[in-house]
């Protein structure tokens, strides 16, 4: 049997293809063949939205990216899935990470002349995620001029992972009263509101908007914080979501997520986010 035979005996359907051949050089050319025969067709790996609020990759202040190079590859990722901006978070928190203006304004000015010279085409500035704990609490009786506010006047803040400050109402309160907008930072994964849904009701009623992480989405923290993410995008109090992007297992993870079915869905119930207003 003939090489064009066998050939068309396994394409199987005239309609879908033409074959032709043989050439005077015994090579066989294909016409019309749908392209789907040889490749599968994937997903663009690519956000719906290119706002990013919430990262630690300003290297060396925090317990994210510790060197200029694997801040550089974290941007790189970035890119790849379509963030135009980002907005660096680094950890404020007493007695670890004690960042200021003073301590993270160098460090970003680095990482914005290297991102040039590694031609990443990114806006980058930054803000902060404040745990709300003593010094958080100094800062906001003191006039809450010291923070660093996203834009808008949005201002990322934490629980710690033990326990929810006491009087977190009041903190919530008493930043909207100063002008700021408090956004909570990743609710889906204090275990200590696993099993009180109402608190979320309670904290987005009153103001607290929630930032949400995308690794949280893909599971990569649990299946507790994976139902909690996909329970509140359902219960439409998701107001951003955030990389959260420490290091390279992040980029991993989020990139072969976006690859799969479920971003679909998350790109399909995420619409009403607001990440690309903060620029
Ligand atoms: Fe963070």
């Amino acid at each position: 049997m003939s090489i064009p035979i066998i050939l068309a005996i396994f394409v199987g359907d005239k309609r879908l293809c033409n074959i032709l051949g043989p050439r005077k050089d015994n090579l066989y050319i294909f016409n019309d063949i749908p392209m789907f025969w040889f490749t599968k067709k994937k997903s663009p790996a690519r956000l719906f939205y290119h706002t990013d609020l919430h990262s630690h990759i300003i290297p060396g202040i925090d317990d994210g990216s510790q060197d200029v190079a694997t801040s550089i590859d974290l941007l790189r990722h970035m890119q790849s899935w379509g963030i135009t901006h980002a907005i660096a978070t680094p950890h404020v928190t007493a007695g670890t990470f004690e960042n200021s203006l003073d301590t993270i304004d160098a460090p970003y000015r680095l990482l914005c002349d290297e991102a040039r010279r590694h031609d990443i085409d990114i806006e980058i500035s930054y803000s902060a995620e404040y745990r709300m704990d003593e010094n958080f609490r100094k800062m906001l009786d003191s006039g809450g001029t010291e923070f660093i506010p996203l834009p808008h006047n949005y201002l990322l803040v934490e629980n710690s992972f033990m326990q929810p400050p006491i009087d977190l109402d009041n903190l919530l309160f008493t930043l909207q009263l100063k002008g700021y907008k408090p956004i909570l930072a990743h609710p889906e994964r204090y275990s200590y509101y696993f099993h009180n849904k109402d608190i979320y009701k309670h904290l987005h009623s009153n103001g607290g908007m929630f930032q949400v992480n995308l690794l949280s989405f893909t599971g990569h923290y649990g299946k507790p914080q994976k139902e909690l993410a996909w329970w509140l995008a359902r219960n439409g109090m998701v107001d951003f979501v955030g990389t959260d992007l420490h290091h390279a297992e992040h980029t991993r993870v989020i990139g072969e997520w976006l690859a799969g079915k479920e971003y679909q869905r998350f790109e399909k119930e995420l619409q009403n986010i607001k990440n690309d207003t903060l620029i």
